[in-house]
């Protein structure tokens, strides 16, 4: 029996060793010192051992059942530190790391446009005022001078939200509202969204449009000329040529459609290679104002007196002026908030 104790003893050793987990201690401390346990078999064993032998054996067995015990326990703590350095290193924050950055956000180009608009007419005594985007027919067409059965109207391809209402297809009506509550004398500009039926690289069905007007009793056409020259001038270059050339809008008379001279070909309507300038098309010059003076109708449907008022007012496209500034080619760029495009405005 001496040597099965120092057997039992080795094998214990050797299962213990380096390699066990928690879960093996448990196994051992079953298979060793559980009710059907290796050694609990030997400690029932002693019974058939002679008296003589009995108290010496039974003193081995009771050490090896000790050192087991301890060596369990010991294995035990030892595992569990383990574990616990291991989840210690493996939580640790590196503050050596670099943070992420947090990007800044930027103004949208076409905002940091209409701001600039907006400034220079700010400084010359304008106020900003605005109307509804839905609209109705009366503000957007009617009282404008465009009856029901007027041409004019095909020039603007609508986008009705119902019978009666729709997406106004220029800022014009915000003329008719403010001039529908006030009296002369008016100097405002009113900045915003407009809708048409349109839609490719230089047409885009919501696009902004900011329209300027200017009401007393003894404004000119010079007034307009000194104005809007003024405003270009600020806007793109100081030597920036202008030309007024006679057009037509329903609600102006006499009308006018202003351009610049190109300022990619700076009015030569060509490039240095004698190519034509594929900004103006060859011509020189680009559109970029629609104004005139304020028909006597428009000021009728208002209850405004034409022979004691006069006034002038104009409208332009925000994206086109953008796109001239910018040298910007596709329209749809300032809609897909592509991050690289958005990026090049400070
Ligand atoms: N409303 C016109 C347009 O959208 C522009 C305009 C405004 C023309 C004011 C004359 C006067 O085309």
């Amino acid at each position: 029996m001496r040597e099965s104790l120092d057997t039992l003893r080795n094998e214990f050793l050797d299962r213990i060793g380096d390699g066990a987990s928690e879960q093996e201690v448990e196994r051992l401390r079953v298979e060793f010192l559980g009710r059907k346990g290796k050694l609990t078999l030997m400690f029932r064993g002693l019974k058939e051992v002679s008296p003589e032998e009995r108290p010496g054996l039974g003193e081995a067995l009771n050490d090896l059942r000790r050192f087991v015990e301890e060596k369990l326990e010991s294995r035990l703590r030892e595992l569990r530190q383990r574990e616990k350095e291991r989840s210690l290193k493996a939580e640790t924050v590196d503050i050596t790391l670099p943070g992420s950055r947090w990007e800044r956000g930027r103004v949208h180009p076409l905002t940091l446009v209409m701001d600039e608009i907006t400034d220079v007419f700010l400084a010359m005594g304008f106020e900003i005022a605005r109307g509804p985007d839905i609209e109705d027919d009366y503000h957007n067409f009617e009282a404008l001078n465009m009856p029901p059965d007027h041409p004019a109207r095909d020039m603007q391809d609508t986008l009705f939200v119902s019978e009666a209402r729709l997406l106004r297809t220029h800022t014009s009506p915000v003329q008719i509202r403010v001039m529908e509550t006030r009296k002369p004398p008016l100097q405002v500009i009113a900045p915003g969204a407009v809708y048409r039926h349109d839609d490719d690289a230089t047409h885009s069905p919501m696009f902004h449009q900011v329209e300027g007007f200017m009401v007393d009793s003894q404004i000119a056409f010079s007034d307009l000329k000194g104005v809007l020259t003024h405003f270009l001038r600020q806007i793109f270059r100081p030597e920036t040529g202008v030309r007024f050339r006679p057009s037509f809008f329903p609600f102006t008379e006499p009308s006018a459609e202003i351009d610049i001279q190109c300022l990619l070909c700076d009015g030569k309507g060509m490039t240095q290679e004698r190519q034509a300038c594929r900004v103006c098309k060859g011509t020189g010059w680009l559109e970029i104002l629609g104004a005139g003076m304020i028909d006597p109708e428009v000021f009728r449907f208002v209850g405004y007196d034409p022979d004691r008022v006069s006034g002038f007012a104009f409208g332009m496209g925000v994206e086109r002026i953008a796109m001239l500034k910018y040298g910007i080619e596709d329209i749809r760029l300032f809609f897909q908030n592509d991050l690289r495009f958005l990026r090049q405005f400070a």
